[in-house]
Order: C-alpha cells, then structure tokens, then sequence
C-alpha cells in the first residue's frame, strides 16, 4: 500500500456516518504510537504536519517515517499539511510528495481567500494532490498566532457554496464552537458546538466533506496528571467525546486531534520521570510515552470518529 489522498477515505466516511481521524505527527514515537493504534482498530488514517513540525523534524525526516509506518502497517494513510499559510509552503509539500494539503486562507478576506484557495487547488490537483480550504475562524493558538475568542467567527452557511465552487476545494474546514489547543472553554463555562451551522452547510453542500479542527477534548485525568507530577496547568476545558462523535455521523469526515495526545505524551511523561529518578536511557521513558499516544489514538478512534474496521 502507498500513501493515499483522502477522495476515497472521504466518500466511505460520508456513506457511513463516521469521521476519519487526523492526528498531527512531529517524531518517530508519535508516528509509532499513532499507527499502531490505527493498525490494531484496521482504521484508515491522515498523518498531518504543520509548518512548525517540519521546522522541528525536517520534512524529509517526517516523510520517511511515514513511508517506513505504511510498510509496516499496510494502512491507507494519508499525509497533510495542517494550516498551510501561503502557496510556497503548499507546493513543497507536493513536491515533496504529501497527498493533501490545507491552505488555511480564513484569516483573509472572502474574496483573498477564494483566489489564494484557488491557485493551490489549481497546483495541486495538478499533481493528484487533494486541498482543504478553510471558512470562519477557530479561537485559540495554532503555531505563533493565538486568535482571541472575540476575533474567532463562526462560518457563515450564506458563503459555503461559492467558496466552494469557485475554489475547486475538495474539503472544507467549518468553525462551529471548537478550538485550537487545551483552554477551548474558560472555567465555568458549558462546551457546545453549533449544530444547526453545520447542518445548514450539509444541506447546501450535498455530499461535501466537512473537517473539523480544534477537537481534542482535553481529558481531565490527564491534566490532572500532569500537575501531580509537578504541572502547572490551568483548569482546561475541551469538546466533550459525545459531542463530536455525534458531529462524525454527519457530513464531519475529518476530525483533527492534537492537544490531546500532547496532554497524554507530557503526562506519562512527567509521571515516569517522578517515579524513576534515576533512570536515563532515553528508551526507557519513550517506550510509556509512545504507548500514551497508541492508547489515546485508539480511545478516539472508539470514542469519536467509528472508524474501526474501514481500513
Ligand atoms: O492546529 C495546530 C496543531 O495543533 C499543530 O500545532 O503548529 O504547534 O505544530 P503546531
Ligand atoms: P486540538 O488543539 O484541539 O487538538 O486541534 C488540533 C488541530 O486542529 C490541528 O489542526
Ligand atoms: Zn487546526
């Protein structure tokens, strides 16, 4: 099995009323732990790096990660480039051989966005490389760039179609409630995400598939783990599972999660380096952590998006 692009992941999302999940990757271990997860649940799979993690890791070092996670496994996986700010950055993913890409034009006008979507659609379906565009704006930090909650915006259903057709995007990201990061809602606060939005841009977009991003659902055991072992996390607040497995039944055939494996890797992490101060073979404590990521992929995949068994 090759890398593959979404189409077909997409289409038999949409038919069965289940999402698939996209989990961003910025090392060996997490790119182990995801896809032994997904390989034990037989669950197709998007690996997704942001600019900041091809920074971190190189590209070409993340690439041949993949590649050596779809030999081992035989999976359908699909490798993205998650908020991809310009053209330039776009097209070195094709390039270099990624099968989707997002241009996340929402933080520009609806006219700007439309054509700088375009000229990557163009580039890349060139390529046989499939895009996801972005409408509405999420709250909360994704690299450097921390949107306020007051300047978050949720998509407006008026604009999905032309945004759409007049792009060629073949997915499309929604802002409906969720957000970047660990501190989705303030303390006190009732999560909710706006399902009547998404309904009313399914029935305007037939058979469209819909992504959402910011759905970790910041799980409080592990905070509360993190801050046993020396932590200093503010009470945090995410989407609860129910609610976005309920959003995977839909047109939702894309849920990203990041925080939560993050908050699972620095748990483990903080609990082993407490319990055995003395140890200091590398292998040693990564072993647990990468087991923390293989356990949260599988959760989710159970929990959220029901897509065990459609690999
Ligand atoms: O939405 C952003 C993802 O969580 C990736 O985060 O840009 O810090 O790698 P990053
Ligand atoms: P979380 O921060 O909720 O995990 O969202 C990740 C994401 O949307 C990556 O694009
Ligand atoms: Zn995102």
């Amino acid at each position: 099995m090759a890398l593959v692009t979404t189409t077909e992941m997409f289409r038999k999302a949409y038919e069965g009323g289940y999402a698939i999940g996209a989990f961003n990757v910025n090392n060996m271990e997490i790119i182990q732990g995801i896809t032994e997860a997904a390989a034990e649940e037989k669950a197709p799979l998007i690996l997704q790096v942001s600019a900041g993690a091809r920074k971190y890791a190189k590209h070409g070092y993340l690439m041949k990660l993949i590649e050596a996670a779809v030999a081992d496994t035989g999976l359908p996986i699909a490798v993205h480039l998650d908020h991809g700010d310009d053209f330039e950055i776009c097209k070195s993913c094709i390039d270099g051989g990624f099968t989707s890409v997002m241009i996340d034009g929402s933080k520009h006008a609806f006219e700007d966005n439309i054509r700088l979507t375009k000229q990557v659609v163009d580039y890349a379906h060139s390529k046989g490389v499939v895009v996801e565009g972005e409408l509405g704006k999420l709250a909360g930090v994704e690299d450097d760039v921390n949107v306020a909650d007051e300047d978050a915006q949720f998509t407006d259903p008026a604009e999905v179609e032309e945004f759409v057709t007049q792009t060629g995007v073949d997915s499309l990201a929604i802002a409906i409630g969720t957000s970047h990061g660990a501190y989705k809602f303030k303390p006190g606060q009732t999560p909710r995400l706006r399902f009547d939005i998404l309904e009313d841009i399914q029935k305007r977009l037939p058979n469209f598939p819909i992504v959402l991003h910011g759905a970790s659902s910041v799980i409080p055991e592990f905070v509360a783990t993190v801050n046993q072992y020396g932590g200093r996390m503010p009470d945090a607040i995410g989407i609860p599972e129910e609610m976005l497995r309920q959003a995977a039944k839909s047109a939702v055939c894309k849920i990203n999660i990041d925080s939560d494996l993050r908050l699972a890797m620095t748990a483990t992490l903080r609990e082993y380096m407490a319990l055995h101060p003395d140890h200091f073979d590398p292998r040693q404590y990564l072993t647990p952590a990468r087991t923390a990521i293989k356990d949260m992929v599988k959760r989710k995949l159970v929990n959220v998006l029901g897509c065990s068994g459609k690999a």
